[in-house]
C-alpha cells in the first residue's frame, strides 16, 4: 500500500488536488496500485488553524509517506506577514527539510493546445523541454537574509544572499545530465556568469561534471539571453539546468509555450520522500469558482506514479487521458478560445480525465 500525504493548501489548491486524487484513484484501480491518502494542513490555512505554515504533524505525516501531493499556498489574507512567517514558508521548509533539491518542470505542448499559446504556431509546435531547477539553495535560503538597519543609519536594508557550494552544484548537474541522457541528449546550463560569483562556480562545476557524460552536448547560456531564446526558438531546448531563482522565473515564462501556467506539473526529488505540485500558485482571484485548470496537478500526479511509485504504465495512461480529453475539445477557461472548444469547470475536467483512465 502506497501512502500519499495530501497537502491541499490555499486558494485553488483544494480544488485542483481533489481532481488529481480522483484521477489517481481511477488509475490506481485500473492498474492495481493500492493507494492510501492522508491529509495534512499547510500554508495559510495551517497558520489560521495551527499557528504555523508547516505544523509538526504535517511534517511528521510527510516523513512517513511515500509521496506528497501538494496544491498551492498563499493569498491576500496573509500578505502583510513577514517572509519568514508567510504561507509560502510552509512549502519552502518542506523543500529544505526533505532536501528536495531537484525540481523537474517538463514543458510539453499538447498538440490540441497549439492555438492556446499567445505565441505563433510555428514557434511553439513540437515544444518539448524540461526545466531542471535547483530547489534548496540560492537566494531562497542563503544567509544572511532579512531586513536590518542600514549601516549608514539611513533607513533599512533588505538582504538576500545567493550562495552555492560545489556539492550542491554537482548533485543537481548530475541529475541534469542523467535526464538529458534519457531525452535528446542536450543540456543548457543557465547562469549569470558575467556578474555573479555563484554563477562562476556554477559554470565551472557543471563543466567539470560534464566530463562524466561525454554523450551529452553541453552549452552554457546567460539567463537574460535564455529568457529571450525561450520565446524566439523554444525547440532548440531539451534540458535547461539552472539555479533556484532563475528556474522559478524561466519556468513561468516557459509555461506560455504550453498554452497556460495551468498546464505545467512538477516533481521535487531528493533522497527521501518526493513532492509533486503544479508550478502555478493559489490564484485567489478564481478560488472556489470551479474555474481553475486541474491538469497541472493531474499531470503532477502522473509524475508521482512515475518517480515515487515506479508505475510508468499508470503514469503514461494519465498523460494519454489528458491528451484525449483535450483532443475531444474540452477546455477550462485558461485554455479556452471563443469559437473553439467546450468550456468546462475544474470538476468536470477532472471527471473526464478520470473516466478516460478508468
Ligand atoms: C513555485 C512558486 C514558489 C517558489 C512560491 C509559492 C514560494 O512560485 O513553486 O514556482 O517561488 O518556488
Ligand atoms: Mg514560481
Amino acid at each position: 500500500m502506497a501512502k500519499i500525504a495530501v497537502l491541499r493548501g490555499d486558494g485553488v489548491g483544494p480544488e485542483v488536488v481533489r481532481e488529481a486524487m480522483k484521477v489517481l484513484k481511477s488509475a490506481g484501480g485500473r492498474f492495481g496500485v493500492p493507494l492510501e491518502f492522508e491529509e495534512g494542513l499547510v500554508g495559510g490555512i495551517a497558520i489560521d488553524m495551527r499557528g504555523a505554515p508547516l505544523p509538526p504533524e504535517t511534517r511528521d505525516l510527510c516523513g512517513r509517506s511515500d509521496a506528497i501531493l501538494f496544491g498551492a499556498v498563499g493569498g491576500p489574507k496573509w500578505d502583510s506577514l513577514p517572509v519568514d512567517r508567510r504561507p509560502e514558508r510552509g512549502l519552502l521548509s518542506l523543500r529544505k527539510e526533505l532536501q528536495l533539491y531537484a525540481n523537474l518542470r517538463p514543458v510539453t505542448l499538447f498538440p490540441p493546445l497549439i492555438d492556446a499559446s499567445p505565441l505563433k504556431r510555428e514557434i511553439v509546435e513540437g515544444v518539448d523541454l524540461l526545466v531542471l531547477r535547483e530547489l534548496t539553495g540560492g537566494l531562497y535560503f542563503g544567509e544572511p537574509k532579512g531586513i536590518r538597519p542600514a549601516p549608514d543609519g539611513r533607513g533599512e536594508q533588505g538582504v538576500d544572499t545567493m550562495i552555492y557550494t560545489t556539492p550542491e552544484i554537482e548533485r543537481i548537474a548530475r541529475i541534469g545530465f542523467e535526464i538529458a541522457a534519457q531525452r535528446r541528449k542536450r543540456l543548457t546550463s543557465v547562469d549569470k556568469v558575467n556578474v555573479l560569483a555563484s554563477s562562476q562556480l556554477w559554470r565551472r562545476v557543471v563543466t567539470e561534471v560534464a566530463k562524466e557524460f561525454p554523450q551529452i552536448e553541453l552549452e552554457h547560456m546567460l539567463v537574460d539571453n535564455c529568457s529571450m531564446q525561450l520565446i524566439r526558438e523554444p525547440r532548440r531546448f531539451d534540458v535547461v539546468l539552472t539555479e533556484n531563482t532563475f528556474g522559478d522565473i524561466l519556468s513561468d515564462e516557459a509555461a506560455m509555450l504550453a498554452g497556460s501556467i495551468g498546464m505545467l506539473p512538477s516533481a521535487s526529488l531528493g533522497d527521501g520522500t518526493a513532492l509533486y505540485e503544479p508550478i502555478h500558485g493559489s490564484a485567489p482571484d478564481i478560488a472556489g469558482q470551479d474555474k481553475a485548470n486541474p491538469l497541472a496537478t493531474i499531470l503532477s500526479a502522473a509524475m508521482l506514479l512515475r518517480h515515487s511509485l515506479r508505475h510508468e504504465l499508470a503514469a503514461a495512461s494519465i498523460e494519454a487521458a489528458v491528451g484525449q480529453v483535450l483532443a475531444e475539445g474540452y477546455r477550462t477557461p485558461d485554455i479556452w478560445q471563443p469559437g473553439a472548444g467546450l468550456l468546462v469547470g475544474t470538476r468536470h475536467m477532472g471527471d473526464l480525465v478520470a473516466q478516460h483512465v478508468a
